[in-house]
């Protein structure tokens, strides 16, 4: 049985994580693997339970929501991506712990502690690959004059952006960078040789 493979995708807003999602469990499939398509939040029964709590509208007190983030992943990672790795899925995940490292570490301001936490609620999980797909803000409307709030959030957006960059850098061996400012079809030439690099290094370990 082939070894299962564990890959992530991780970037801001609207870089086309779902196209590029969708293009990878295609080509997988068409090659024979079995795929597992998911997504942190609400991958689960559950976990579409805690999406509805993470996005209800009003304010959600930042500690409170690290923790729905965390509990709806050690419930997914334990019920979805744990069985799948272990039948020998290759699992294609929308998110994973990156996003709260970033979104509610960084941009919240809950530090290394929320890092903690998912470590703690995966029991340890690494992916085999994350992707980053990286994208300046909105280019064009950074060269524009912005007000206040367009200001805010392309600051916001940019510190979302070097979060991730950062902690790809931290681990090249698990990540690859792939710049998603260009066609679906280059961006996702990029990510298939990620995928086939991470593969191919996940059957030397397991053997
Ligand atoms: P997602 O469903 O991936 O939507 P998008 O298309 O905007 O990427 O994610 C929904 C939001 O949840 C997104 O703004 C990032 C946020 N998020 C966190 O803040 N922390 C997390 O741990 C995860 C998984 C997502």
């Amino acid at each position: 049985m082939s070894a299962g493979l564990f890959v992530v995708f991780e970037g801001g807003d609207g870089v086309g994580k779902s196209t590029q999602l969708r293009m990878l469990a295609d080509a997988l499939g068409t090659a024979g693997r079995k795929v597992v398509v998911t997504r942190e939040p609400g991958g689960t029964a559950l976990g579409v339970e805690l999406r509805q709590a993470i996005m209800h509208g009003d304010h959600v007190d930042p500690r409170a929501e690290a923790l729905l983030y965390a509990a709806d992943r050690a419930h997914h990672v334990a019920t979805v991506v744990r069985p799948a790795l272990a039948a020998g899925a290759v699992v294609v995940q929308d998110r994973y712990v990156d996003s709260s490292i970033v979104y509610q570490g960084g941009a919240r301001g809950l530090g290394g502690e929320v890092e903690r936490i998912s470590r703690w609620a995966t029991d340890g999980l690494l992916p085999d690959l994350t992707v980053v797909l990286d994208m300046e803000p909105d280019p064009e409307r950074m060269s524009r004059d912005l007000d206040r709030v367009e200001r805010e959030t392309a600051a916001h957006a940019e510190m979302i952006r070097q979060g991730f960059l950062g902690l790809a850098a931290r681990d090249p061996e698990r990540y690859a960078i792939v710049d998603a400012a260009r066609e679906p079809g280059q961006v996702f030439s990029d990510v298939f040789k990620a995928t086939r690099v991470a593969m191919t290094r996940a059957k030397e370990r397991a053997s």
